[in-house]
């Protein structure tokens, strides 16, 4: 992709936003961190915390296989995701301000943690790319349940089971010591698109819609490394500018403008060149900015 000649500076940014109608929004782990949530792949992420586990990549706490055979991997670890509730940070305000200015095409976020709910974003402007935690899914009979009813095993650092399951759970590991029972017979898995299961129907349904349609992207705190979602960015039409938000720089994507820094501030500093109507609630967030 070559580089827009004429979307190079700040204030070229401002003026495509200013000017964009149908605003495809990629985000990422990065727009979490400011309320103490890792991201992953940065040198504290989550990725280095699991380190003691030992495994050849740290990836592989999302593996499928992996899950299926030993799910009691991912529930020593998955306290250390869990989300927090009804949090939210500046980043995700600002999404919600271009909601509401009725710009926002789609928001196509990699983030687990469902924390768009809670800014206001809707639930037809989001794509929750890689699933989340708001609900789970028993692996065996796939009787679904809302993720706070998991919440509690996860704390704890044990394996949730499926209500419906759990009389032939016992019955099979009971008298039928000779038979092999999976050790994820009855598990409840939260929906997140671990690696080895298709993204969500929706994803497909829109993103070549989307593509289409949008004239600016804006991709914050993400690395851009999963496919397809890192795929996004290339498959922008030439003449659509493209915006970068994020802390570190990204080398393998052709931005017409990266704004590089804590997405936060760059999204405040944003909204106050943008004017008034713009504005970042910001009461909530003074305790958590800067800790
Ligand atoms: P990464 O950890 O790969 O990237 C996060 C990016 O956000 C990095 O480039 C950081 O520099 C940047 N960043 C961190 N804090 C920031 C801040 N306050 N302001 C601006 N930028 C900041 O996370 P993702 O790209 O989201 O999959 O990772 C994509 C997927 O990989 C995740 O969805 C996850 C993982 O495997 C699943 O959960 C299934």
């Amino acid at each position: 992709r070559t580089r827009l000649d004429t979307v190079k500076t700040i204030d070229d940014a401002l003026e495509q936003i200013n000017k964009a109608q149908k605003i495809l929004v990629i985000t990422g782990a990065g727009i979490s961190t400011s309320l103490g949530i890792p991201d992953f792949r940065s040198s504290k992420g989550f990725y280095s915390q699991v380190q003691h586990l030992g495994l050849s990549d740290p990836q592989e706490v999302f593996d499928l296989e992996i899950f299926l055979t030993d799910p009691s991997l991912f529930y020593s670890i998955a306290h250390m995701i869990l989300p927090p509730e009804k949090i939210f940070s500046p980043l995700h305000s600002f999404i919600q301000v271009i909601q509401s200015k009725g710009k926002l095409l789609r928001n196509y976020t990699q983030n687990i943690d469902n924390l768009e709910s809670y800014a206001g974003i809707s639930p037809e402007k989001l794509i929750q790319c890689h699933g989340s935690f708001a609900t789970a899914t028993c692996v065996t009979c796939k009787y679904h349940v809302k993720g706070e009813e998991i919440f509690e095993d996860i704390k704890n650092r044990e394996i949730p089971y499926c209500p419906k399951c759990a009389k032939m759970r016992k019955k099979l590991m009971k008298n039928d010591e000779d038979s092999f029972v999976p050790d994820s017979y009855g598990v409840l898995k939260p929906d997140i698109t671990f690696f080895g299961e298709p993204l969500p129907e929706t994803f497909h349904d829109l993103i070549r819609r989307d593509l289409s349609e949008c004239d600016l992207l804006i991709s914050v705190g993400t690395s851009l490394k999963v496919a397809p979602v890192a795929d996004i960015v290339d498959k922008i039409p030439e003449h659509v500018p493209q915006i970068l938000i994020n802390k570190d720089p990204i080398d393998h994507c052709n931005f017409d403008v990266s704004l590089l820094g804590y997405c936060d501030d760059v999204a405040s500093y944003l909204a106050s060149r943008l004017g008034k109507s713009w504005d970042i609630p910001h009461k909530d967030f003074d305790s958590i900015r800067g800790s």
